[in-house]
């Protein structure tokens, strides 16, 4: 089979979908075709991939490839390079329906990974969770940046500083990973989130578990949530969670929040009211920007200080660790390929497959998910 890996052309991104290390495995069965220039926002000189067996060529023939693989979803002129029949294989956003339907007119058989189901055998091509991991152990870097103080408690000669106190809002595989981040830095950290399990975790990396009592059946049911991810809780114990977070970021100097709800804008977690009664110079980073955000004020792409505060609202934490964070997405792609090449090297998608049922977003010029 011949497989491009085209470089990704979204402003910011600079991952790309595979590496020496997976072209070196992929290239022993099959002709690998790399994109001139597509490693190089991630440090991967051309040399690299021509050592483990790739041909570098023009993007024409990356997307002229049998199978495409991306880090995000093509615009109209990289939809256009593929011809009818292409399958493609990135994180293209199973929610944007149309970006979804213009790939099934172009009769694209396309895969959004971000749709495989978390069950055990999808665990290594889970790139929700590889990404997640990497934007909340950056989150906290970006904040500590910003932040004017330290945030590991120190005593000098010239006197103590107090640790920073750090919130976690929405303790998923980024919240988990930021708490365990701000732990190694010092910080005194608190975390929230819905799903009771949560508690526990949050604990056994030593940061204190904010708890918002469940008062009826339906809170308690709503907040098992679904399939592992949360669903929208009712407003009645949002205001509650809202009124213990306005207490507690009142005494925070950083705030990460992370809350997402699949398919939906993210929670408001941080109201104004809560932001301006935060102390000056501390700061908000906001993972949720780009699913519409956990605090109102956020802005898409900058930094802006809102009432003394700053509010960083970064949209891809995970292109600020290019290196890595495309070493593991091209290691969870090189596990989904597997799944669709027969031990003969064809292409064979099992449409029966629970796996392939879930991510295969288009095909046949079909939209098979709505
Ligand atoms: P996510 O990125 O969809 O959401 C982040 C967090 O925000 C979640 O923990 C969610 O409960 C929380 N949240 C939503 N609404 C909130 C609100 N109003 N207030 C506070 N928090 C709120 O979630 P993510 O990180 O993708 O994963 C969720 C969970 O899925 C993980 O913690 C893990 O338990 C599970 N998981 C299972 C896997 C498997 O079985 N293969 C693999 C990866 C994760």
């Amino acid at each position: 089979m011949r497989i491009g890996i085209p470089a990704e052309t979204r402003p910011g991104e600079t991952r790309v979908a595979a590496t020496p290390e997976t072209v070196k495995k992929l290239a022993a069965r099959h002709q690998i075709v790399v994109q001139a220039g597509a490693g190089l926002p991630a440090s991967i000189p051309d040399e690299a991939y021509a050592a483990a067996g790739a041909q570098i060529a023009s993007a024409q023939e990356a997307y002229g490839c049998a199978i495409v693989l991306k880090v995000r979803a093509p615009d109209d002129a990289e939809r256009a390079l593929m011809p009818t029949g292409t399958v493609l294989i990135g994180m293209l956003n199973p929610f944007d329906a149309g970006n979804i339907a213009a790939m099934a007119t172009a009769g694209l058989s396309a895969f959004a990974l971000e749709a495989v189901p978390r069950i055990t055998r999808a665990q290594s091509m889970d790139v929700l969770s590889s990404q997640a991991n990497i934007a909340g152990y950056k989150a906290v870097l970006v904040a500590a940046n910003t932040y004017q103080r330290f945030m590991p408690m120190l005593m000098t000669a010239a006197g103590t500083v107090k640790a920073a106190r750090v919130l976690i809002m929405g303790v998923g595989v980024a919240g988990l990973q930021a708490i365990a981040t701000a732990k190694r830095l010092g910080a005194v950290i608190e975390a929230s989130d819905v799903r009771p399990p949560v508690k526990e975790q949050v604990e056994s990396l030593g940061a204190k578990f904010l708890d918002v009592p469940f008062l009826t059946d339906e809170e308690k049911e709503i907040a098992k949530g679904s399939g592992g991810y949360a669903r929208a809780m009712p407003a009645d114990w949002m205001r509650r969670q809202a009124e213990l977070v306005h207490e507690r970021a009142k005494l925070a100097d950083i705030i990460i929040t992370t809350a997402l709800i699949p398919g939906r804008a993210a929670p408001v977690l941080i109201s104004e009211e809560t932001v301006k009664a935060m102390k000056p110079g501390s700061v908000i980073v906001d993972l949720a920007v780009e699913q519409g955000g956990n605090c109102p004020l956020s802005e898409l792409g900058k930094t802006v200080v809102k009432h003394g505060v700053y509010i960083v609202g970064e949209p891809n934490l995970a292109t600020l660790v290019a290196a890595d964070a495309s070493a593991l997405y091209a290691r969870n792609v090189l596990d989904f390929l597997k799944l669709i090449i027969d031990k003969d090297d064809l292409l064979l998608i099992d449409r029966e497959d629970e796996i392939i049922k879930a991510s295969l977003v288009c095909a046949g010029g079909e939209v098979l998910r709505k």
